[in-house]
């Protein structure tokens, strides 16, 4: 581990150095190349969602605060709010989760001081049901996010989750239309994005079912939700885990078998954590995900007779996160699921968005679980929020990494990790957008140097490009409220003809973001 006088002094060391010159000192030498040409596929904005689950501090007391100083009239948190517009979070998922498995939606219209309190089994807590519909949905249009809702095939009813279509996206003329005007709401939401149900597969989900009843159950209701809005696209429950010994194979291929011609996307679900604490078998956890996620395409591909499809079915990688040591209820006193995130979850991230966008043509949605306190980016206290280290990466990918994916080809010595096979030291994702191009590059190095030769083959970078780095002293180092230790820093360097040498710090994630001619 390097201290923090090394890391103050490697900051100010020139991040770039012009070919031929010799670096100060040895580093692990590697080459990348791009082809502006060779597209892996358009990079959808849905990569860059994220999940608010009516769990702990998530809502109450994260997003939705009412009687708060910090709070507008409708009772959202304005500090909160500013940070997700700051993340740039493009899609939002609600609300669950396993929540979801056993919500009533009617519960949650109408006036709020009339609305029942209800047990909560998912969480075991009480739902107060003054967050519902009406208060997400309009949370959403003010931040202009797209909206997704997973309906309840737990305890709910096919008819329960027609109706909820119906009033979110009819215009007038029913019962349930005439309900959300007397709601106040005149015109529809339009919500395209509906999950038929949540993790389905798992014994701890309230009306978990077999994948076989699954795909019958959920069947009926797709038909149903279709044929009230034919505009809307479904999300099917596949596997909630990758785990050793879960059929999670199995799972999809049934599930698919039943709803293959009535959705758009598998839902996959990933959790990874650090519990043996071996940071570099913790930073080669992407390799295994690259590798479900083949697998995946793979059964998708075999569903549908291995024919190039009419109408694809996109993988929704709808959870995602590090998350191991707040599994109980407390954790170093904070409530439920209150991850305290570090360096090395951070960096774990932006490999895992790399792989997402290395299979840009394969998965369109990711939503990082979840939005604030709970497993989140954001984290607030009744007097105001910090910014946790997984923020910066994810912040950077939405901000920068858009357009189309390009195939990065990569020559960089390996390291053999515990349990995911060999790892190279560089993991590298390429996006191209309008002449921009954005590279991100994590070195999984905990305390060496990597040296890259970058090269654009038919074209060259030209001009000033962006260097923003996220490290810092320590791989456990932790930001918290009152201190930031882990942020972005942003630097630049000037590039010209089809090479860049660049030097890219130990246990870091650097984007790279310029244009080319
Ligand atoms: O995100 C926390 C929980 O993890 C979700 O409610 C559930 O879907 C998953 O198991």
């Amino acid at each position: 581990m390097i201290s923090r006088r090394d890391f103050a002094l490697s900051l100010a060391a020139p991040l770039a150095i012009p070919v031929g010159l010799h670096a100060q000192a040895k580093a692990i030498q590697a080459r990348i190349k791009i082809d502006a040409d060779r597209r892996i596929g358009d990079i959808d904005p849905k990569l860059y969602g994220n999940f608010a689950e009516h769990l702990g501090r998530c809502i109450e007391g994260g997003i939705f605060e009412e009687g708060s100083p910090l709070a507008d009239k409708n009772g959202y948190r304005k500090d909160v709010m500013k940070a997700v517009k700051d993340l740039d979070v493009t899609f939002l998922r609600w609300p669950g989760g396993n929540f979801s498995s056993n919500y009533n939606w009617k519960d949650g219209i109408g006036p709020r001081d009339q609305r029942p309190a209800r047990l909560e089994m998912a969480w075991g807590t009480v739902e107060s049901n003054r967050f519902g519909t009406h208060e997400f949905l309009d949370y959403t249009e003010a931040l202009g996010i797209e909206p997704y809702v997973c309906a309840n095939l737990g305890t709910g009813t096919w008819t329960e989750a027609q109706q909820w279509v119906e009033y979110c996206n009819v215009a007038d003329g029913t019962a349930m239309t005439k309900l959300r005007r007397q709601n106040g709401r005149e015109k529809p939401w339009k919500v395209q994005y509906w999950g038929l149900g949540n993790e389905m597969d798992g014994p701890w989900q309230m009306g978990h079912r077999t994948a076989e009843d699954y795909g019958k159950f959920a069947l009926e209701a797709a038909k149903l939700m279709k044929w009230t809005d034919p505009n809307v696209k479904l999300i099917a429950a596949g596997s909630s885990n990758f785990r050793e010994g879960s059929d999670w194979v199995g799972w999809n291929r049934e599930v698919l078998a039943y709803l293959k011609d009535h959705i758009e996307y598998l839902s996959l679900h990933t959790y990874v954590g650090n519990a043996a604490n071996d940071y570099h078998d913790f930073v080669a956890v992407s390799n295994q995900l690259d590798d479900r996620i083949r697998t995946a395409a793979g059964i998708i591909r075999a569903a549908q007779g291995g024919l190039s499809p009419k109408n694809p079915i996109y993988i929704a990688f709808d959870e995602y996160n590090v998350w191991y040591r707040a599994r109980g209820n407390s954790q170093r006193g904070r409530k439920i699921l209150e991850e305290h995130y570090n360096l090395e979850d951070a960096l774990v991230i932006a490999t895992m968005l790399n792989t997402f966008v290395n299979n840009a043509d394969t998965v369109k949605i990711a939503n990082m679980a979840q939005i604030v306190n709970v497993i989140a980016p954001i984290f607030t206290n009744e007097k105001g929020m910090f910014l946790q280290t997984i923020f910066h990466p994810l912040q950077l990918f939405a901000k920068n990494t858009r357009g189309a994916a390009l195939q990065t080809f990569l020559d960089c010595p390996t390291y053999e990790s515990k349990s995911f096979g060999k790892a190279t030291w560089l993991d590298v994702s390429t996006s191209l957008n309008n002449g921009v191009v954005t590279m991100n590059v994590v070195n999984r190095h905990l305390d060496q140097d990597v040296e890259a030769e970058i090269e654009i083959q038919d074209g060259a970078f030209k001009g000033k490009f962006e260097v923003a780095v996220v490290t810092g002293p320590d791989i456990k180092a932790e930001n918290d409220f009152g201190k930031t230790t882990v942020q972005t820093a942003t630097t630049s360097v000037t590039a010209s003809g089809s090479k860049l040498r660049h030097r890219f710090p130990p246990h870091s994630y650097t984007m790279l973001k310029g244009s080319i001619a």
